[in-house]
This record gives C-alpha cells, structure tokens and sequence, in this order.
C-alpha cells in the first residue's frame, strides 16, 4: 500500500514538473509604466517571444515576435502610428491584425504577398499588460484574478516583480508550501505553521494554514499590535490558476501573478497589499517607505525563495527519476490542478482537431 501510495506520488510530481502552461486564461505580462511611447518590450509566455508596443491611439497591441520574412526579432524595430516595423527590411506589420501592410521596396504593381504574425487580445489592468495567448475565442469568456485593493486607499500596496529559473509547478509549490516559513527563520516572517483545512475544485485549489509570527516589521506593516511579541493568525493560500493569493485576515494581501515563459523560466508580478496606515505627515514619504520595503524585507525573502526553486529545477533535470518524498497535502492537491489544467488544455486541442477532420472532404 505504501509502496502504491509512493509510485502515485511520484507519478504526479513527475507529471506536474512536465505538465504545460494552459494558455487559456489571461497572463500579466508586463508593468504599463515600462512601455513608453515609442518602447517596444518583449517578453515570452510559454516559450513564445511576444513583442508589446502601445500605437499612437494608445492601444496596446501584442504581436509574435519574430517577422514572418526572416524571423527576426519584431521588437528590435520601431513603431509607426498603428504598426510594428521590422529592423531587417522594414515590412510594416497593423498592431491589431498582425497582418503585412507595407513593405517599402515593393516596385510598382508588385502585389503585397499574404504575410502577417500572430497578434493577441490584450488588456490593461492593475497597472498591467494582460496577454491571452490561447484561442482568441475563449478570451472574452474568461476573466482577468479580481483584485479589490488596487486603487483602495486604505491599502498600502508594495510591488515586487522577480524571475524565477525554475518551472512554474516549483514556484507555485513554494508560495502554497507555508512549511518553509523555516527557510525565512533569519526574519522570522512565519512559524509554527498547521495545515487546518483544503479545498479544490477544477479550477482552485486552496489550503488555510495556522501560524505564529513575531518581526518587529509587523506592526509597521499592520500585521501585529504595537508591543504585541508574537501573534498568532490564519493565512489562506489560493491557487486560482494560473495566479496565486495569499491572505493573512483582512490585513495582509497578496497576489502573485504568474507568467510561465518556458518550462524552465517563469516570471512574477507580486502586489503586496497591507492595512497599514501612513500617517498624513509621512505620506509624501510613501515612495520611500515602499522602496525601503521592498528593497530591505521583500527583495531578501523572496531570493531566498528563488534561490532554492532554482536548485530544485536544478536537480530535477538532472535526474528526472529521482524519488521524493512529500508530507503536505496542499502539495498533492496543486499538482493534480496543474496536471488537470495540462490536460484540459490538451483535450481541447484534440477536439478541435477531431472538429476539423470530420469536416474535411475526403
Ligand atoms: S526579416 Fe523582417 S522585414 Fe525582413
Ligand atoms: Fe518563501
């Protein structure tokens, strides 16, 4: 039985550091204050380079990046009014269609050939670039994580964005995991953590844990009353994929917002929300308190995490049988979500080719 219970986990702890991205759900993607007029960023959702650029009516536009002449990089050209302009040849390609619409060395009666790239839906929110790199279709049935406290006053909000060297199952482990407040013991971030209670459905997954924390930084962030040493609380940890969201009550919450670049990078745009209250005389200092936060408490947490997510990838590719053992079933729980969205995303795929096989003329 035991040994049954082994080879599971195993099974599933191999299929979840395989499993792919499902693409379809909206991604953030970039930070909107990146992208200045003219910019052109690039990021990769899954393996795929995306170019980003904002046309002269302030539409942000998502294409392929690479040119459909020669495959160089798109993002490497410039912007013209509403269209992306290679660097090679200068073939111009329309922000919303992806579709060729100039090529500058056409002689005359030359036809333009049928070339374009893949654009995308877009969408900007929280201060994001949101991508939906699956089938368009499906990009108006689904919605972009809720997050109530952006633009809430009583909020303070710190933003972290870091890359992780590591698949997105490995990162979204150690965020749901709250059993390595040990790795953060130095600032006592968290400890003494009980798992009380899981939660899934197909899409979520979500465990509550009891925990005990005492860092003089508490009762600044409004975690802890003043003179308080230890307090003891309740953090939910959600896994709405592909994001994830933890919240300690009604005074600490967090959202980290997953991009999976490829199966071996992932990126996070982190937005640490938390009751705390600058006084009036201290609010023209908040965007110093916010760097000071980020810079001296979250920055050196989270590359702890990283350090050991990038290990883990590490080790994982050198030996992909290796065994492992895990105790904490909010970790089971997260690889059968991954596992599942994987499949999903792949039984659409068939069916849709099944669709197009039936209708094809023999
Ligand atoms: S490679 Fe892009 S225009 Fe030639
Ligand atoms: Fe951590």
């Amino acid at each position: 039985m035991e040994l049954e219970t082994a080879q599971r986990s195993q099974t599933i702890y191999i299929a979840a550091r395989e499993a792919e991205a499902n693409p379809n759900h909206w991604y953030a993607i970039a930070r909107v204050d990146k992208l200045k007029p003219g910019k052109i960023l690039t990021a990769k959702f899954w393996n795929q380079p995306l170019a980003i650029f904002r046309d002269e009516t302030g539409q942000i536009r998502i294409l392929d990046d690479a040119c459909p002449h020669k495959g160089v990089a798109l993002h490497k050209g410039v912007v013209n009014g509403c269209h992306l302009v290679c660097p090679y040849h200068g073939w111009e390609f329309e922000g919303k269609s992806g579709e060729c619409v100039a090529i500058p060395y056409l002689t005359q009666g030359q036809k333009l050939p049928k070339a374009s790239v893949r654009s995308y839906p877009v969408q900007e929110r929280y201060g994001l670039v949101w991508v939906f790199p699956g089938d368009p279709a499906l990009a108006s049935e689904r919605a972009i994580i809720d997050i109530p406290e952006y633009g809430d006053d009583d909020w303070f909000l710190v933003r972290l964005e870091v890359s992780f060297g590591s698949h997105f199952s490995i990162c979204n482990e150690n965020a749901i995991d709250l059993f390595h407040g040990y790795l953060h013991r130095k600032y006592q971030v968290w400890y003494d953590t009980k798992l009380v209670k899981i939660q899934e459905s197909p899409e979520m997954m979500q465990a509550q844990y009891d925990v005990a924390y005492q860092n003089p930084l508490a009762s600044l962030f409004g975690l802890s009353k003043w003179g308080v040493k230890e307090t003891t609380g309740q953090i939910t940890v959600r896994y709405p994929y592909p994001n994830l969201t933890s919240s300690l009550g009604d005074i600490s919450h967090v959202y980290l917002l997953r991009l999976p670049a490829s199966n071996t990078e992932s990126q996070s745009f982190g937005l640490f929300f938390s009751k705390v209250k600058i006084p009036k005389i201290l609010a023209p200092f908040k965007p110093l308190i916010r760097a000071a936060l980020r810079h001296f408490v979250l920055v050196k947490v989270v590359q702890q995490d990283i350090e050991m997510n990038e290990n883990e990838q590490e080790i994982y590719e050198n030996d992909r049988d290796r065994p492992f053992v895990e105790v904490n079933p909010a970790i089971f729980s997260l690889r059968r979500l991954i596992v599942r969205q994987d499949e999903q995303y792949k039984a659409s795929i068939n069916s849709t080719l099944q669709k197009v096989k039936v209708g094809k003329p023999q």
